[in-house]
């Protein structure tokens, strides 16, 4: 059985491109394996959060955890901030990183794009070593996400591979972890543009769909997508980016192959391909929304959570004391 780690934050509604790049991967990789699904608050407050906001964000991702299909049974679910292992061990890795390293992050780049060079906040610079806590406190083997993490779970084996030479008098104390990315739908990009990666914190919600969209605000989006002026529905990501992209949500969402899809619209047109494309969409949705609005209002989540970080905690706290062990953090007993 593998160990598996993965987590989303809090900042938003999860939307069509969170699920078909990482959550759908979730459901199926929990049967076989050890698995830890995290609800990452502390990395949502990297940029300035509403606190209600994100509170009432943070229960509701949950409880999309559950809506899902992902089985408190088979796999641990919790919130970040009450495991307080991963706030002391991003201590410990900030401490074995460099900020050159950091700097490279392209996310940091972007991110740090928006702000005066002195104005930009720490947190958004010291993001990937929180991340690399995640991972290393559960001996992750294997790390489920979409292809924007990538290089976060680079930085991870780095540091890895330097902890463990650094502090482990050839022990292995840090288990090196591997990325796992979908072959298809790692990267859902915006339906208002096909250049941009589909973002839950898009400023326009015209750019994406979100997991709890109504009905009639999918069909108007996927309606309101742009597509080029040939009308072939055909998948080419360099000549036809936004066809190419909603082929792939269509056939994330039907398990029809790409393939098949070109087959099935040869003769069709967009609108015709649109409308199909907004219902399988509501197919897959609506039972996942019903689900987590009663989730939302029983008491089941709460003690879903409380469960979660109570096991998550065990397995994190053996690994800290490990790693302050290893650098020489308090006393020898
Ligand atoms: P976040 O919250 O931005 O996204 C959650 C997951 O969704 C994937 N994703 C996408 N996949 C396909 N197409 C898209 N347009 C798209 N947008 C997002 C992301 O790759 C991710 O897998 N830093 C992480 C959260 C995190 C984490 C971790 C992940 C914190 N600690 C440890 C794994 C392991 C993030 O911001 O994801």
């Amino acid at each position: 059985m593998k160990k598996i780690f993965s987590g989303i934050q809090p900042s938003g509604t999860p939307t069509i491109g969170n699920y078909i790049g990482a959550m759908k991967q979730f459901i199926s990789i929990q049967e076989n394996n050890q698995c830890y699904f995290c609800i990452v608050d502390e990395h949502a407050i990297t940029v300035q959060q509403e606190p209600n906001k994100l509170r009432q964000q943070t229960k509701s991702l949950a409880a999309l955890y559950v809506a899902i299909g992902l089985d408190p049974k088979k796999s641990v679910i919790f919130i970040q901030s009450e495991v307080s292992a991963h706030a002391e061990a991003a201590w410990i890795v900030q401490c074995n990183t460099s900020i050159g390293e950091l700097e490279r992050m392209t996310q940091f780049k972007d991110k740090s794009s928006k702000y005066e060079k002195s104005g930009v906040p720490t947190g958004i610079l010291t993001y990937p070593p929180l991340m690399v806590a995640d991972i290393i406190l559960y001996q992750a083997d294997e790390v489920p996400v979409g292809e924007d993490q990538k290089q976060h779970i680079e930085l991870t084996r780095d540091f890895v591979n330097r902890f463990n030479t650094r502090y482990g008098n050839g022990n292995i104390l840090l288990t090196l972890p591997e990325v796992s990315i979908p072959k298809s739908g790692g990267r859902i990009m915006s339906l208002q543009d096909p250049m941009k990666k589909m973002s839950k914190s898009d400023s326009s919600p015209k750019g994406y769909v979100s997991m709890l969209d109504e009905p009639n605000v999918i069909r108007k989006k996927i309606k309101s997508a742009v597509t080029d002026s040939s009308g072939i529905i055909e998948y080419n990501t360099e000549k036809k980016p936004a066809i190419s992209n909603l082929l792939t949500i269509f056939s994330a969402f039907t398990h029809i192959s790409i393939e098949n899809l070109e087959n099935k619209y040869k003769d069709s047109n967009y609108a015709t391909f649109k409308n199909d494309l907004a219902e399988a969409i509501i197919a897959v949705l609506e039972p996942i929304q019903q689900r987590h609005n009663e989730l939302l209002d029983s008491g089941e989540l709460d003690f879903i959570l409380d469960e979660g970080a109570e096991r998550a905690q065990k397995v994190a706290n053996k690994t800290l004391k490990k790693m302050q062990r290893a650098v020489g953090l308090g006393r020898k007993r």
